[in-house]
């Protein structure tokens, strides 16, 4: 074979490794994981906007490398992905320190100590523009070292990345942008990497501020529903799966409703969280075996996979995407549409025995019947989202005056009004509720300046629709009650 070897040219080459399309977290995600890798147990990133222009800094206490390791791990592709990676490894291509960091910056510079030696390595895309060569500093620049500080400890790594042409969009962005954008990344490895930091006691901190995990399938709700976990095994490689159904909107509090909905909300929450090594490859759909739907978005299945079998499932450089095996989509897709009925079924549970024939179904519904049985009252759907949304919109005093017009729709309703005779001078029976009720009805009239004297007041509740039960006698007991507590 005749063979001629040719070098490409650096420079292009450069420019296509910065243009892989990583986002900032996925980046910041990528470098994250070799400190894993390197049996770290504590990783502290720094984000800075003054020193040095900008740079972030990626702090681990894990094994450090050797003088030939730092010079391995800056090749660009430094391992064959086809090699056998050793058990809970995060790494493949050998590709992921270099492009992760290029994508956000030109210039990277490791320090790294192990058995308590220290050996530094640092690329300055400028300078290798400059030369059209792959011309690797075996030095870092002395304005980079003073930022690096010590390693303590026998070993661990010190990443920094400056020259942040990409992450500040070219230019120099705002202060508040940048932080911003720090703050995104750090609800992303509060994901992301939420089982590591939950089981493998893996310490990570932005800017000083130590990450909580962030978990999708609210293990400690008391209300979630959970599948059976199965264990397959594909082509050799083990598989783990489990659904499980997240707990009605009603059900939860505004905080925990907001937290589930994590990054996207909970329609871009729904389906397949792919696991690998215990930390989190895809997640936000049902790939091609469903599509998304609102009914669906309670159910959420943890499927987890060993690093072996990565070619089955084509993940790629950036660790973003999967492919599932045609053997494993068969196996997912009756366990993932046992979790779709459940979500399904929950959604649909309130209105479900509502007028009997009724089209109107599903949490799209602005009415639904609190309880079973035909008798129960009917509600209004909080968890439309149109209704979600708009509170969004509101401040707080904002949504108290819609919830509490809400509240008499509800009671006004005429399906809820049961008429009951009037004993005129008699005080009727009334619950708690409706005491309030009949409070608040009082206070927001009265804050509006629409009702100004009791007698007002109980001339106007006489007439609306879900207090006119009430005699008048009884409303003036009830308007004295609680002014006199
Ligand atoms: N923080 C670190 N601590 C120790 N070794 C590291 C660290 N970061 C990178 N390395 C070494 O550099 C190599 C190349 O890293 P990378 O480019 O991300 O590729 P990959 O993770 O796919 O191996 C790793 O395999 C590892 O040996
Ligand atoms: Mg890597």
């Amino acid at each position: 074979m005749n063979i001629i070897l040719t070098r490409p040219s650096a420079a292009p080459v450069l420019h296509a490794l910065r243009s892989i399309g990583y986002k900032a977290k996925t980046a910041i995600a990528d470098i994250v994981d070799n400190a894993i890798d390197a049996q770290a147990s504590k990783i502290t990133l720094h984000f800075e906007y003054d020193k040095l222009n900008g740079y972030i800094k990626i702090e681990d206490n894990g094994n450090g490398m050797s003088e030939e390791e730092i010079q391995t791990a800056m090749n660009i592709g430094a391992k064959d992905p086809r090699t056998k990676r050793s058990p809970n490894e995060l790494g493949r291509f050998g590709m992921g320190l270099k492009t992760a960091s290029f994508s956000l910056g030109k210039r990277l510079s490791v320090i790294t100590k192990k058995d308590g030696v220290y050996h530094e390595r640092c690329w300055d895309l400028d300078y290798v523009s400059e030369c059209n060569e792959w011309n690797l500093l075996t030095s870092i620049p002395t304005p980079v070292k003073e930022v690096a500080g010590e390693i303590n400890g026998s070993s661990g790594t010190v990443i920094i990345i400056d020259k942040l042409d990409r992450y500040m969009r070219n230019k120099k962005i705002q202060r508040k942008t940048f932080f911003s954008k720090t703050a995104q990344i750090q609800k992303h490895l509060e994901f992301v990497f939420h089982d590591l930091i939950d089981n493998n006691k893996i310490i990570i901190s932005i800017n000083d501020v130590e990450l909580t995990p962030w978990d999708p399938f609210m293990t400690e709700h008391p209300s979630i529903i959970e599948g059976e976990e199965t264990l397959w095994k594909l082509d050799g490689h083990k598989m783990k799966v489990k659904y499980t159904i997240l707990p009605h909107a009603s059900k939860l509090t505004r905080t925990e409703f907001k937290k589930a909905g994590g990054e996207r909300g909970w329609r871009d929450h729904q389906g397949l969280y792919i696991y690998r090594e215990n930390r989190l490859l895809h997640y936000g759909d049902w790939r091609n075996l469903f599509p998304k739907d609102t009914q669906s978005q309670l159910a959420r299945v943890r499927i987890d996979i060993s690093n072996e079998a990565d070619s089955d499932w084509h993940v790629d450089v950036k660790k973003s995407m999967v492919t599932i095996p045609e053997q494993a989509i068969k196996i997912l897709r009756p366990i993932a549409k046992e979790a779709r009925d459940i979500s399904r079924e929950i959604s649909y549970f309130r209105t479900q025995s509502s007028i009997a024939g009724s089209k109107i179904k599903g949490s799209l519904n602005t009415w639904e019947q609190s309880g079973k049985d035909s008798e129960s009252p009917f509600v209004l759907n909080k968890s439309h989202p149109i209704y979600l949304e708009l509170l969004k919109m509101l401040n707080e005093e904002q949504a108290r005056m819609l919830n509490f017009f809400l509240k008499l729709i509800e009671i006004g309703s005429p399906v809820n009004i049961i008429a009951v005779p009037q004993l005129e001078d008699e005080i009727q029976n009334f619950t708690d509720q409706q005491l309030e009720m009949v409070h608040r009805f009082a206070e927001t009239m009265t804050q509006l300046g629409l009702l100004n004297t009791k007698k007002e007041i109980i001339e106007a509740l006489m007439t609306q629709p879900g207090f006119e039960m009430f005699n008048k006698s009884t409303l003036k007991y009830i308007l004295e009650k609680e002014s006199k507590e």
